[in-house]
């Protein structure tokens, strides 16, 4: 393991070694002449010794060391982390390829590695079938133009600027019309895999690359399906990483997320009280809306039907509701994606679409009943510009059947479980600025 700690007493000499399966370290109980110049904090070493039961509380066991070999010695001078300091996280972020020997981010990595786990799980144990749905797409699902584009390498000179493949292609921005056309097949599918957004990454909830968890569903007529597929696999997923990393979790509750923001998200009864709570307000667009109107405060952008719900309103609104996750459905139907279900409902015209709002992050979850009437999609196609593939409308002639389905940004809920203000700081390697690509 990595030394955390080397105490050096006349007695005896004692070191904390961590090889990254825990939060805690390994203490070592060696005799001062196998004391070595090389043994300094974050050096590298390999010891041989007796495991034997501690005296000490904290611990139950502790190595009685025989030998010690410095594998690979460390400056500690010039190291960045030192030892017993609490790095904050805005420090440690200028060491990306460092900053994962620190205990929080060793946390973070771990936990972020058992959510990955629980949210495959989840799905697996309810049915879906798993899908790799391509990163590199001709389609741009969102048909918000946020797409990277894939060019052949600039570097090869000889090389004509051209597109690789004979249509434009790009970083995919959702596997969800992909995923469309696997639910047709198989009913339930998922995918989980990187996502990418050529939007403000500059921002605390955006990311240029994030993972997205995505779930489709066929023989679904109602966004209350949804909402229950995104509830069960919140509680579900969250569940299976308390359990499996306590230690972990409590290092961010007691120290990253200021009390208050902890107890709305894990509760002081611990979860069967929060979960209760939790997931029982659900409001419609129009309701929305005339909160925010009627609030005392004054927004900058004056709250109006048919206007987006900008980051002030996402926040007012699940402080009105008590600063619990708030399901909000049935948007405008010029706000949202061409593929959204129509709800032909008059002047306020909506599609039946769901976000999922939680406090300190704004939007977690993106879903909605997916157009699969042939005529209200073309319809609809004709009106706005989008890159897509014809044959998604080929899924409309042969077997169609109502659908639907959502996404969860991966990082964003490991922010709101954990209370972790910047996004940067849940993922394994942090890029905070353009010229930082590592
Ligand atoms: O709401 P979005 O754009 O939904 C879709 O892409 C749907 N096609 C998903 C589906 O129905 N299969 O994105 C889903 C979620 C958001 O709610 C948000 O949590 C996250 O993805 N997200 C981002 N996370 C980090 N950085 C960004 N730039 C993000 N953009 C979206
Ligand atoms: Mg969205």
């Amino acid at each position: 393991g990595w030394v955390r700690s080397v105490r050096s007493q006349k007695e005896v000499l004692f070191l904390h070694i961590n090889d990254g399966s825990s939060l805690e370290s390994l203490q070592v109980v060696a005799d001062p002449s196998l004391d070595n110049r090389d043994l300094s904090f974050g050096s590298a070493v390999e010891v041989q010794g007796k495991l034997v039961k501690s005296p000490h509380k904290m611990q139950n066991v502790e190595l009685k060391a025989e030998t010690i070999r410095v594998v690979g010695p460390c400056d500690a001078w010039s190291f960045p982390l030192k030892m017993k300091e609490r790095h904050p996280l805005e420090y440690v972020r200028q060491f990306p390829h460092l900053r994962c020997r620190n205990n929080t981010l060793g946390s973070l990595l771990r936990i972020r590695s058992e959510a990955t786990a629980a949210i495959h799980s989840f799905f697996q144990d309810n049915g879906y079938v798993h899908i790799h749905t391509p990163i590199i797409t001709s389609n741009d699902c969102e048909g918000a133009g946020e797409l990277f584009q894939i060019e052949v390498g600039w570097a090869r000179e000889s090389v004509e600027k051209t597109h690789f493949f004979n249509v434009p292609a790009f970083l995919t921005v959702s596997g969800q019309l992909h995923l469309e056309v696997m639910a047709g097949a198989f009913t339930h599918v998922f995918t989980f895999g990187p996502t990418f957004r050529a939007e403000n990454s500059q921002s605390r909830r955006h990311l240029a690359e994030f993972y997205m968890v995505e779930a489709e569903l066929s023989f679904t007529e109602s966004l209350q399906d949804i909402m229950q597929v995104m509830e069960d696999l919140f509680k579900t997923a969250t569940n299976t990483v308390l359990s499996k990393c306590p230690r972990d979790v409590e290092l961010f509750h007691k120290y990253i997320a200021p009390a208050q923001k902890v107890t709305n998200v894990i509760g002081k009864n611990y979860l069967k009280d929060f979960f209760f709570f939790l997931f029982s307000c659900r409001i419609s667009y129009n309701e929305a809306v005339e909160i925010l109107k009627q609030a005392p405060q004054t927004f900058t952008f004056k709250p109006e039907w048919g206007c987006d719900l900008q980051t002030e309103h996402e926040k007012y609104l699940v402080k009105h509701c008590g600063e619990v996750p708030v399901f909000v459905i049935n948007y405008p139907y010029d706000l949202k994606p061409f593929y959204m279900r129509d709800n032909e409902d008059g002047p306020q015209h909506t599609v039946a679409a769901v976000d999922l709002l939680v406090p300190g992050i704004g939007e977690l979850c993106g879903g909605s009943l997916r157009e699969e009437r042939l005529p209200l999609l073309k319809s609809r196609l004709e009106s706005v510009t989008v890159c897509l593939n014809y044959r998604y409308l080929d899924l409309r002639k042969f077997g169609s059947v109502p659908h639907g389905g959502f996404g969860m940004g991966f990082e964003r809920y490991l922010q709101y479980i954990l209370g972790v203000d910047n996004i940067k700081d849940v993922i394994p390697f942090p890029r905070f600025s353009h010229s930082c690509l590592l």
